[in-house]
């Protein structure tokens, strides 16, 4: 086995995780919580997990899924982790039917999580669709609220603002777990049904310009999001949702064009993302 290979897989580990809860939190959007304390102290925001059903083989493929939070003991110390999703097919159908006593395979902490923000006092966070899933550990590690990864508290910027937009009111999850974690929040919607009436970039460029900017949600947003960027001349980083088939950089079932010195690659956003650097994306 080469170096490179073996090194991601010493990376992150199988686990066969209890589920602890499995509820709703918005429409066709729910929160499962695993027990996996290693997973739990090992991963950061911005990483993601794969999770596959423990019975039969239909999804046969595993999905991935952002670290929404870790979860803590009542000494502090983390023992599972909280994952959200939209159902949308096969596997988020099952997934919303398990119960607490059923259990999933889950392997990680994959990827490359965020970065430390350009700037200490003001950083935007945005998101669309069910793209505010990494938010809420950022928050909190953004404003030293809680250690991920081991690492010790540390804040790292004053204001955290996070931007929020869903096609209508009923899709919005999670709204008062952001605004607990200390950050500014600010919705939109498509249908007019909650906050700003339009499209949460929009809503982003009527407000004075961030240090740094964060985006997860569909394609169209985040490419509006790099131009915005670039126009306002705003660090950016991105965390891509392509699908994915193995998730640990073997099948290339993920690649999405990067900017070279003479053109452009493909890079795996499992391995070499999610979060990538918006001016090194070719749209
Ligand atoms: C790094 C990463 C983190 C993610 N985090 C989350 C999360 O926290 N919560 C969450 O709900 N989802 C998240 N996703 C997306 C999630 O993986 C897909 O929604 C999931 O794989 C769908 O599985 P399924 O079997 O239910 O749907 P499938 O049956 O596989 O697909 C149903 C339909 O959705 C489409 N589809 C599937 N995946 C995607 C996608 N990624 N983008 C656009 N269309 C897609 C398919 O083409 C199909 O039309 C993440 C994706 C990535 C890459
Ligand atoms: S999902 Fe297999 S290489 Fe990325």
């Amino acid at each position: 086995m080469n170096g490179g290979l073996y090194n991601l897989l010493m990376s992150f580990q199988q686990f066969h995780t209890p589920v602890l809860a499995n509820y709703s939190l918005a429409r066709n959007t729910f929160l499962i919580r695993l027990h996996a304390p290693a997973l739990a102290a090992a991963i950061r925001p911005g990483q993601f997990v794969m999770i596959r059903l423990s019975t039969g083989t239909d999804p046969l493929l595993g999905r991935p899924f952002a670290l929404y939070d870790t979860v803590l003991d009542e000494r502090g110390q983390p023992i599972g982790i909280d994952v959200v999703y939209l159902v949308v097919g096969k596997m988020t159908s099952r997934l919303a039917g398990l119960k607490a006593t059923d259990a999933v395979e889950v392997w990680g902490p994959l990827g490359n999580g965020f970065p430390d923000p350009v700037g200490n006092d003001r950083v935007a966070l945005v998101a669309g669709g069910i793209g505010q899933t990494p938010f809420l550990a950022h928050i909190r590690e953004l404003l030293g609220t809680r250690g991920y990864g081991g690492q010790p508290l540390r804040r790292r910027v004053q204001n955290v603002h996070l931007y929020y937009g869903v096609r209508s009111a009923d899709l919005a999850a999670g709204v008062d777990d952001f605004k607990n974690a200390g950050a500014i929040v600010h919705l939109a919607s498509n249908d007019g049904s909650l906050g700003y009436h339009g499209f949460v970039t929009d809503l982003l460029a009527t407000h004075d310009a961030p240090q740094h900017l964060f985006g997860c949600g569909p394609e169209p947003m985040l490419h509006a999001l790099a131009q915005q960027a670039e126009r306002r001349g705003i660090p950016c980083h991105l965390s891509l949702e392509t699908p994915m088939a193995c998730g640990v950089g073997i099948c290339f079932s993920c690649v999405t064009p990067v900017k070279t010195t003479d053109g452009w690659d493909y890079k795996r956003v499992c391995v070499d993302g999610p979060v990538f650097d918006a001016a090194c994306l070719q749209w």
